[in-house]
């Protein structure tokens, strides 16, 4: 084999190709600096301060000794380069920083926050697979979250009370955020329903504001017993434990948010068979799905980034993927379906209509 040649001519390149390797061997750095400030509640000091926070000030909120105050400094700086936090000038030389709309979705006491999910998923519990993927691609491990774990997700929760909470909060957490999203962009798709099902619905948080929008449709949120145990419902929602590959209980609508990409296909057509039993009426009932559509049409950089790290998460956590349109058609024909509308309304996710 020809071994790579440091000449004259191609020295540039080699040394781009180096910045290259070196970049994404530190990528990890830009999780783990915003995992630090998370934790430090950088964002919520931010907020309480009520204008832009001088790094001395940051300092003292967050009694750091004096010769560590550089290092919030260079902590600050890489985190203003990847956009979450933004330098305001004071007065003179003087700067403050400010939160921009992505830390804010990181704010502890903010409805809409993602910080439980954020948190989550940088967990040991979820890291530690990472350490794991070459090991599993040679064995015969379900996924890299049960060659670090000792079994796959589903039940790890179901046996770790702690970590079923971090998992339930983590998912509960997207709830609020999509239901606005979904309510400003897809209101139509709910419109004049007189019940759904959230299948495997998690704790309920998006069925929780369905519920409330529309009053006259009966909700239920589905899940597994140890999830929903003790979930208290309101007038017109309950919760109902049980396994969606046996039966879910009946609705005109039954929505699956972030479910099909936590499964293969063979499982995705199962988990969709049960549910068009579920909305038996062929004129009236539809399923309402929420999940990635790779590969849309006019996809910026980030988007087709952030869709391949949610395709690699799919595979190391719990043995799911992330599909384009042809492989959801293919699902949804092979369950029985007749037809689906798409809509690419909800940032990298997308809602689609199926109906049978
Ligand atoms: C990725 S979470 C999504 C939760 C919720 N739909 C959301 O978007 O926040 C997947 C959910 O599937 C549930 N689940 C897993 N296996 C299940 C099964 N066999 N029957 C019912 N629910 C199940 C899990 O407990 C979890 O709440």
């Amino acid at each position: 084999m020809e071994s790579i040649k440091a000449d004259h001519e191609g020295v540039d390149e080699l040394l781009q190709a180096q910045s290259h390797v070196w970049n994404h061997l530190l990528r990890f750095i830009s999780s783990m600096s915003l995992k630090c400030a998370v934790e430090l509640e950088i964002p919520d000091i931010i907020h309480n301060h009520g204008q832009p926070i001088t790094i001395s000030e940051l300092a003292l909120a967050l009694s750091i000794h004096p010769p560590k105050v550089q290092s919030l400094y260079r902590l600050m700086r890489i985190l203003v380069h990847s956009g979450f936090f933004a330098e305001h000038k004071i007065s003179g030389q003087e700067k403050g920083y400010k939160l921009t709309l992505s830390s804010k979705l990181l704010l502890k006491d903010d409805p809409l926050s993602t910080r439980h999910f954020f948190l989550a998923m940088l967990d040991p519990v979820f890291m530690k697979p990472w350490q794991y993927v070459s090991a599993w691609f040679q064995n015969d491990d379900p996924v890299p979250f049960s060659t670090a774990n000792g079994k796959i997700m589903w039940d790890y929760a179901a046996n770790e009370p702690k970590m079923n909470h971090l998992f339930n909060e983590a998912m509960a957490s997207d709830g609020l955020l999509i239901a606005s999203a979904v309510l400003s962009k897809c209101k139509g798709v709910f419109q004049g329903l007189e019940s759904l099902v959230d299948v495997a619905g998690g704790t309920g948080t998006l069925t929780k504001v369905l519920a409330k929008t529309y009053p006259n449709m009966d909700c239920t949120v589905f899940d597994l017993p140890h999830v929903v145990a003790g979930l208290q419902g309101s007038e017109n929602l309950k919760y109902i434990g049980g396994n969606m590959f046996e039966k879910v209980p009946p609705g005109e609508a039954i929505l699956l948010k972030w479910i099909l990409h936590d499964w293969n296909d063979e499982e995705c057509v199962k988990i969709l068979k049960v549910c068009k039993e579920a909305i038996g009426s062929k004129d009236k009932g539809k399923l309402i799905i929420i999940d990635i559509v790779m590969e849309k049409q006019d996809a910026d950089e980030q988007t087709i980034e952030a869709e391949l790290y949610w395709d690699m998460l799919m595979m190391a956590l719990p043995n799911g993927r992330e599909r384009n349109e042809e492989e959801w058609n293919k699902l949804f024909v092979d369950a029985g379906f007749n037809h689906y509308k798409i809509y690419h309304v909800l940032g990298i996710r997308s809602l689609i209509e199926l109906f049978p």
